[in-house]
């Protein structure tokens, strides 16, 4: 009876994939609205760790209906590769519960060269780190109006000439990349295998979200990446190139803004980012190395190490401004469980004197913006058998309270381990409102 958006609070990675997994169990439908197969959602079911980087986290309950809404880009390789692994362990039904926006735009061979010839002429320092999957590209496409969307699979011949247009629209930035320019022929020819087998998926997504939510469904709306990486909210340049804060669900699922009852920002109990791009209160200590050994914070989609640091109680007030927030879940509480001190920042020191909100335009400038932490006690119990807030040692007890406090939202979830039981539940946004 309620619809609900997702979104990441901070630079992507929050576990924003266990948190949807949890409330997706009385969700009847789960729409993801942008990116594409730059996001990883790890799974964990039972013992056994899964990453989908374009189906939607609810895609392992049977019950659920998912769709791909119309801002996301989908790489067919990557879409048919997950349905075919998900078959493999016994979810063979996903053609009947699976829908792709026929708006969806699609990402070729081209985007995903380009992509890769951008970042190194850009060079180090410079370069944006992404996660070279064609997803600015593709993006850029549909900007300029030259791209192919995923209801242009019906009709082959006429997608050939869609895709000479676009080549013809990108033979001179490739060229002057050094890269060759492959054919529209051997593009569809190679996509034609799965052009059949995706339209069959196809539908009006926008249609089906709101119907459902029209018909007092429980739906989720999944973002993907998180605020800080928006293309409009973002630490721009360094961005992706969706709307990936939680008004993107409007544009990306094609419902309108008053049908959202719900905003639960996802945020982890410190921070992490991959690529390049401003982080204020990054580590390069030990402190730093406990989170990324102790978290495995690894880029689920790149491998890549993610950068670590403190939590950034700013970030997350502008996080909670951008998205309008109801609520938080905090996940990776266990993971600070070792270490003796524990600093969050609290606000930053600007020219215009101390701001508690993040200052997103100066942070790339040290000099203009320096964090301000205050520090708290660790604690070395283990937290995962942890399922009501009175369970936790009393130190990360008020870690947590400092954090609900700080960033001004209700918590809704504390997460203490991967697994889903793993999960101290305070407010269900099913129910919230
Ligand atoms: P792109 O989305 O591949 O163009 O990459 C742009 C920036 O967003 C880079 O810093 C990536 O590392 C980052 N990024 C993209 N997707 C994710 C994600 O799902 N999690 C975390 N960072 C991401």
């Amino acid at each position: 009876m309620t619809a609900v958006v997702i979104v990441g609070a901070q630079w992507g990675d929050e576990g924003k994939g266990k948190i949807v997994d949890y409330y997706t169990e009385s969700a009847q439908v789960v729409v993801r609205y942008a990116g594409g197969p730059n996001a990883g959602h790890t799974l964990v079911v039972g013992d056994d760790k899964l990453v989908v980087r374009l189906l939607p986290s609810g895609i392992l309950r049977p019950a659920t209906a998912c769709i791909l809404g119309q801002g996301m880009v989908i790489d067919a390789k990557v879409l048919l590769g997950e349905i075919d692994q998900l078959a493999a362990r016994g979810h063979a039904d996903l053609g009947s519960r699976l829908m792709l926006s026929d708006r969806a735009h699609m990402i070729l061979p081209y985007h995903l060269i380009l992509d890769g010839l951008r970042e190194s002429a850009l060079g180090q320092g410079k370069a944006i780190g992404t996660t070279k999957k064609g997803i600015g590209p593709a993006y850029e496409d549909k900007a300029r109006r030259t791209g192919i969307r995923a209801g242009d699979l019906r009709d082959l011949a006429r997608l050939r000439t869609l895709v000479e247009a676009a080549l013809d629209a990108w033979r001179p930035t490739l060229t002057a990349l050094g890269g060759d320019c492959p054919s529209a022929a051997a593009i569809v020819d190679e996509l034609g295998p799965h052009a059949a087998r995706l339209v069959p998926l196809l539908g009006n997504a926008s249609r089906a979200a709101d119907e459902a939510v029209q018909a007092g469904k429980d739906v989720m709306f999944e973002g993907a990446q998180g605020t800080l990486l928006d293309i409009d909210h973002g630490t721009y340049p360094f961005v992706t190139s969706s709307s990936a804060v939680a008004g993107g669900a409007t544009i990306g699922a094609g419902i309108g803004p008053s049908r959202i009852d719900c905003v639960v920002g996802i945020t982890k109990a410190y921070t992490t980012r991959v690529g390049s791009g401003p982080f204020p209160t990054e580590l390069s200590d030990a402190s730093g190395q406990h989170l990324r050994d102790v978290g495995v914070e690894f880029g689920s989609v790149t491998g890549r190490p993610r950068r670590t640091g403190w939590l950034d109680l700013p970030a997350l007030r502008y996080a909670r401004r951008v998205n309008g927030l109801d609520g938080l879940a905090l996940t990776k509480l266990d993971v600070l469980t070792g270490l003796a001190r524990v600093k969050v920042c609290v606000a930053y020191d600007t020219p215009d004197g101390r701001v508690d909100e993040l200052p997103v335009d100066l942070i790339d400038r040290p000099d203009l913006a320096r964090p301000v932490y205050d520090e708290l006690d660790g604690w070395q119990e283990a937290l995962s058998a942890a399922r009501s807030l009175d369970d936790l040692p009393a130190a990360a007890r008020r870690y947590v309270d400092f954090i609900a406090q700080g960033a001004g939202v209700p918590l809704y979830l504390v997460s203490v381990g991967p697994r889903r039981a793993e999960s101290i539940e305070l407010r269900h946004p099913f129910t919230a409102k």
